[in-house]
């Protein structure tokens, strides 16, 4: 590793929404690690090489426990409500994760997502019939990238969609909160919620993946209802945001891209490499976090014990050793083993339901409105800024 001279701090926003921060452009050098400052003055590893990346990923001497003191976190407000409660799967390490993760995964399987396309077509069918007959121009994140994802998990989970504005705003203010306060309200609000939602179940029970929760629970005993709330909250608010920020954020950057949105207007079949090469483009989720539980040797650096570490996606994916010319966007490449879902234990569980939503959402977006374009100065179009999860704030479009 080489020194910089001035260090670098993170997170840093975005100068283009779809690519990475232009203040990491000396750390692109510096791989496959480099050094960062977070905003207490810690330094803190900073993982921008591809090979380093996985290896560190699948090793479970990095730990996700936000509660330790010594866990680097990306913001004040982030440090002070994660290091008091940590989220369910994300933030224990194994044997507990694996427990808790054994608990979903036939809910969230390639097959059980597949045999959603039918529901997730009609959504996006429903929504896209409302556009249409409101005709243009619209706000797409709005009418269309956030609502679908919503009503996917909504539908998955036995959530009623109706409340889709609570938890909606809820969720914001849990990811993007200006305050510490707001965002443990925010916290206790979705949790309540949750809670309640859950005790209904035991006695009214449905058909989703926490009915199935809850009726294990009945059943055999686990999981108790704090770990159910805290299963159901981050499924909940990771099965919207993330993938309504790919929808929106995917769509500004194909219409950026006129070249490329053509090759798939000509031949839809593409699409699945292109979910690919968007994800791997895009990186939405810029900034894993870990902290070594001992001494850790990589690309002939020690991580020590207790040193904390910061995976930055966008650079990871943009490596040049594994992707050629990797700045450009091309659906021709295999993008496959992206890290945009991360890598190792923790890798996204809901992975196969955002690639068939992504999929879907997209393709039924450019097929039917094919004269789709913004409707503002592309550059004057807000995007979420700083912070670790990348979207379009708004995005107007008409056709
Ligand atoms: C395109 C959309 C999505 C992206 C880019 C994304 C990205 C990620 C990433 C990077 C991680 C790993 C974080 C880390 O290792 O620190 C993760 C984990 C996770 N994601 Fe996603 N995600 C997406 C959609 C979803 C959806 C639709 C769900 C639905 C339930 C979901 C649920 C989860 C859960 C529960 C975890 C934690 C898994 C664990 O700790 O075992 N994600 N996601």
């Amino acid at each position: 590793m080489t020194t910089t001279e001035e260090a670098v701090t993170f997170p840093q926003s975005r100068s283009c929404p779809y690519h990475p921060p232009a203040a990491y452009d000396s750390l692109r050098e510096e791989r496959p690690l480099a050094r960062v400052t977070l905003w207490d003055g810690r330094e803190v590893w900073f993982v921008t090489g591809h090979q380093a990346a996985r290896a560190l990923l699948a090793d479970q001497r990095l730990s996700t426990d936000s509660t330790r003191l010594d866990f680097p976190l990306p913001t004040e407000r982030a440090a002070t409500v994660r290091r008091r409660r940590r989220a369910a799967l994300l933030g224990w390490d194994d044997p507990e994760h694996n427990a808790q993760r054994r608990l979903l995964i036939p809910s969230f399987s390639l097959k059980r997502t597949e045999g959603l396309r039918p529901r997730i077509q009609a959504t996006v069918d429903r929504l896209l019939d409302g556009i249409e007959a409101a005709g243009p121009p619209t706000e797409l994140v709005s009418a269309f990238a956030l609502p679908v994802p919503s009503i996917v998990i909504c539908d998955l989970l036995g959530v009623p969609y109706e409340d889709h504005d609570f938890f909606e705003e809820q969720s914001r203010r849990l990811l993007r909160g200006p305050t510490v306060e707001d965002t443990e309200d925010a916290l206790a609000q979705l949790e309540g919620y949750l809670g309640e939602l859950i005790d209904g179940k035991r006695v009214r029970p449905g058909e989703g993946v926490l009915d199935d929760l809850v009726a294990r629970q009945l059943r055999d005993g686990g999981p108790d209802r704090e770990e159910l709330v805290q299963l159901a909250t981050i499924l909940l608010v990771a099965g919207h945001e993330t993938t309504a920020n790919m929808i929106s954020l995917g769509t500004y950057t194909l219409l950026r891209h006129p070249e490329r949105l053509a090759e798939l207007r000509a031949d839809p079949s593409l699409l699945p490499a292109a979910v690919e090469e968007l994800l791997r483009f895009l990186s939405i989720a810029d900034g894993m976090l870990r902290v070594a539980l001992e001494d850790v040797e990589v690309g002939g650096e020690v991580i020590r014990a207790g040193d904390g570490v910061v995976f930055s996606t966008s650079l990871i994916n943009r490596d040049g050793a594994v992707y050629a010319d990797p700045d450009s966007l091309d659906w021709g490449r295999s993008a496959r083993h992206h890290v945009a879902f991360g890598f190792g234990i923790h890798q996204c569980l809901g992975q196969n339901l955002a690639r068939t939503e992504l999929e879907i959402a997209l393709g039924t977006l450019l097929r039917r409105l094919p004269g789709l374009r913004l409707a503002a100065p592309a550059e004057e179009i807000p995007f979420k800024p700083g912070d670790t999860i990348q979207g379009m704030l708004e995005l107007p479009v008409t056709w």
